[in-house]
């Protein structure tokens, strides 16, 4: 139970997987009761299927205050936000601010509580891609330099932090996207029947994603990808739930009616989560459902050159395939002759202990 007296934080999101994050988080805070939560949303994601379905999913409190700073070039986007977090900071003082992972939101609300001076929690840090022309990449860095407490998913993000000589205050605390797999799955496939609803079996279709900018965002990767969607449709069908960034790019594309791809908007994540369970395989340029086709033990194909969670290649769980049509192709073909099952994922993201223990240390900066 919290009191007038108790410390008072401020969480800020604003994208699709930070409300799926903050969920789990928001859950803990309440449990442990050490601190009282309010919550920003930049604005960043402002579509209902993009933000206002996860706040009724997830139960996630509604925003105290909503930015409405909405899409902008990155230099606009990130400037209206920071002016915006810092005049809500300054009228509320938190004790401490919470940021996820690495979108523009993240950079805007870490940068607004460094520059006042309040302690800064980052959730997600020590992730790289070591791919500076990444937006996320540029994000991640800067927010981890100027974090005072570094919650970490994996070993490996302790390790890129200590390589770049940050080693005070990193904490491996687990990856709180396991948690809310564990939390939600269940009660998921009670709640949503995606696969009855688009015709599908389980096991007999591909679930594809794709939003990354340097994907969209460059023609002959959006073609090579789109390719690759209706070569693999061809032979067993794949669903596509389009990112309203990747929408805007398909207009014209003659691909788009081919039999046996289903081209959707974004589903829920209850939705998502039972599509992901019962695929064949994934194929996907997303950093959350990389893992999350891990933690549910389906193999997974990522249209980049690289990943931030390199554990899963590691394992053999996915494969990395740029985005190139034959080889996307081909590993999705490789995955769905596989016959070994993949390894468990619970040792690499914390047994889902990953919220609770972010909860306790965000309590403790929030008490110091
Ligand atoms: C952002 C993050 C990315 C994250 C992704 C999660 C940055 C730099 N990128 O990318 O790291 O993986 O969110 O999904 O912060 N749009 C809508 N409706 C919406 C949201 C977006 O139509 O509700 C359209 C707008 O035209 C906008 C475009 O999508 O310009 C891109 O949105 P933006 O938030 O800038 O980047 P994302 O690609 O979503
Ligand atoms: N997701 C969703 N609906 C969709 C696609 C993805 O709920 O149509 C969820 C997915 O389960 C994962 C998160 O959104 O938890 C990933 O977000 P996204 O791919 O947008 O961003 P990234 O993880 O790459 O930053």
């Amino acid at each position: 139970m919290s009191s007038p007296s108790t410390p008072e934080i401020v969480t800020i999101v604003g994208a699709r997987p930070q409300f799926i994050k903050a969920a789990v988080v928001s859950r803990a805070l309440a449990e442990v009761g050490q601190v009282r939560e309010r919550l920003v949303h930049t604005g960043q994601h402002y579509d209902a299927t993009m933000s206002e379905v996860f706040f009724e999913e997830l139960g996630l409190p509604k925003p105290d205050c909503n930015l409405g700073v909405g899409p902008a070039g990155h230099g606009a986007q990130t400037g209206r936000m920071l002016a915006a977090v810092e005049e809500v900071l300054l009228e509320w003082r938190p004790r401490a601010v919470v940021v996820y992972g690495d979108t523009n939101s993240t950079l805007a609300g870490a940068l607004a509580a460094a520059k006042l001076g309040i302690p800064l929690a980052h959730v997600e840090a020590g992730l790289r891609s070591f791919e500076r022309t990444m937006p996320e990449e540029i994000n991640r860095v800067l927010t981890d330099r100027v974090a005072d407490l570094l919650l970490c998913p994996t070993t490996q993000a302790v390790e890129h932090l200590a390589a770049e000589g940050i080693t005070r205050n990193v904490h491996q605390v687990g990856d709180v996207m396991f948690d809310a797999v564990r939390l939600f799955g269940e009660v998921a496939a009670r709640r949503v029947d995606p696969l009855g609803k688009l015709g599908l079996k389980p096991g007999e279709y591909v679930l594809m994603t794709c939003h990354r900018a340097g994907n969209t965002d460059d023609a002959d990767r959006l073609g090579q990808i789109l390719k690759a969607a209706e070569t693999i449709a061809r032979s067993v069908p794949v669903v596509f739930p389009v990112h309203p960034r990747t929408r805007a790019r398909l207009t014209g594309w003659p691909l788009l009616d081919a039999k046996g791809l289903h081209i959707i908007p974004p589903v829920s994540y209850f939705e998502t989560l039972c599509l992901e369970r019962e695929a064949a395989v994934i194929v996907t340029d997303s950093g959350g459902m990389q893992k999350e086709a891990f933690i549910w033990g389906v193999p997974c194909v990522t249209m980049r050159e690289e990943t931030e969670w390199t554990e899963t290649v590691d394992v053999g769980a996915n494969c990395l395939a740029s985005a190139q049509a034959d080889r996307i192709v081909q590993a999705v073909a490789d995955h769905r002759s596989r016959t070994d099952p993949l390894p468990d994922a619970a040792p690499y993201y914390g047994h889902g202990q990953a919220a609770s223990r972010t909860a306790a240390l965000i309590g403790q900066l929030a008490s110091i």
